[in-house]
């Protein structure tokens, strides 16, 4: 039975999620939360739909497990392969999230929306049954991207090689001249810098972290467990299998997209069971 002053869980295949995690503390500020990035186990985008449900299900278990009173997919792979098994088994309400495709369509002036995001996520029944719904009458150019969050793992967010991937995976988005361009994979807001610089100015990116988060607002909500009270503490705790590797990365996107008191208070880093 999940209480108010529980912690929110939240998980992704590796620091991607981290784009979510900013935009759920600054709309909830008085949760704590708990995230959980795989890292022993990047990328899921290029793994079999039977793996990302196993993962995405030990480590909501895990988040369960340590007093999560809600879990966020902060992962399109994971929720397009794994969302309706956990809300079916797990006791907790589960959060996922989808590209933007239903607001880009609805925005967009030339009538072409490009789509970036993972080959599993590009590939799943639930990213056909989003176009279906609402993007009949816009042209939508779809791009998996492989290799793009490895970039991200590894901390190269304007390097040649990140480049030299996104160019070519944009390249056939901005010849359609798609006016909006779908981030499908929360690894890639940490890349925006460099696709705006890519796609120009007349192109949007949409973003998932902030509707993410109002949505997990009022789920909580609705089920009184919205914590209400003092802002609680430690504000949060980060695990990540695979630790010793990729902590000094986590540390640094941490301190690269919240204040350095909040990097600072990430503090406990611990293995996920692997
Ligand atoms: N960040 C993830 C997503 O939103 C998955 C990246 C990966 O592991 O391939 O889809």
């Amino acid at each position: 039975m999940p209480y108010a002053h529980d912690p929110v869980g939240v998980l992704d295949s590796g620091l991607g999620g981290l784009s979510v995690l900013k935009a759920l503390m600054a709309e909830l500020p008085c949760e704590r939360f708990l995230y959980c990035a795989d890292c022993a186990h990047t990328p899921w985008g290029d793994k079999s739909e039977a793996f990302v449900v196993e993962r995405t299900r030990a480590i909501s278990r895990f988040l369960i497990d340590r007093g999560a009173k809600a879990v966020v997919l902060a992962c399109n792979t994971a929720t397009a392969a794994a969302a309706d098994i956990l809300r079916r088994e797990a006791a907790v309400p589960v959060i996922g999230i989808e590209p933007a495709v239903k607001p880009a369509a609805a925005q967009t002036r030339s009538g072409v929306i490009g789509v970036l995001a993972t080959r599993r996520t590009t590939e799943s029944a639930r990213y056909r049954s989003l176009l279906e719904r609402f993007c009949r009458g816009v042209r939508v150019v779809t791009v998996a991207a492989p290799g793009l969050m490895e970039c991200v793992e590894r901390g190269d967010l304007t390097g040649p090689e990140t480049r030299r991937l996104l160019e070519k995976y944009l390249a056939p988005i901005l010849q359609a001249g798609a006016d909006q361009l779908v981030l499908g994979c929360t690894h890639y807001p940490f890349l925006s810098g460099l696709i705006a610089e890519i796609a120009g100015p007349g192109v949007a990116l949409l973003e998932p972290g902030r509707p993410v988060a109002l949505v997990t607002r009022r789920r909580l909500q609705d089920l009184g467990l919205l914590n209400a009270g003092e802002p609680l503490s430690p504000r949060l705790t980060c695990c990540v299998s695979g630790a010793e590797k990729h902590a000094p990365i986590l540390n640094r996107m941490l301190a690269g997209n919240f204040t350095a008191a909040e990097a600072f208070a990430a503090g406990e880093i611990a293995e996920l069971p692997v």
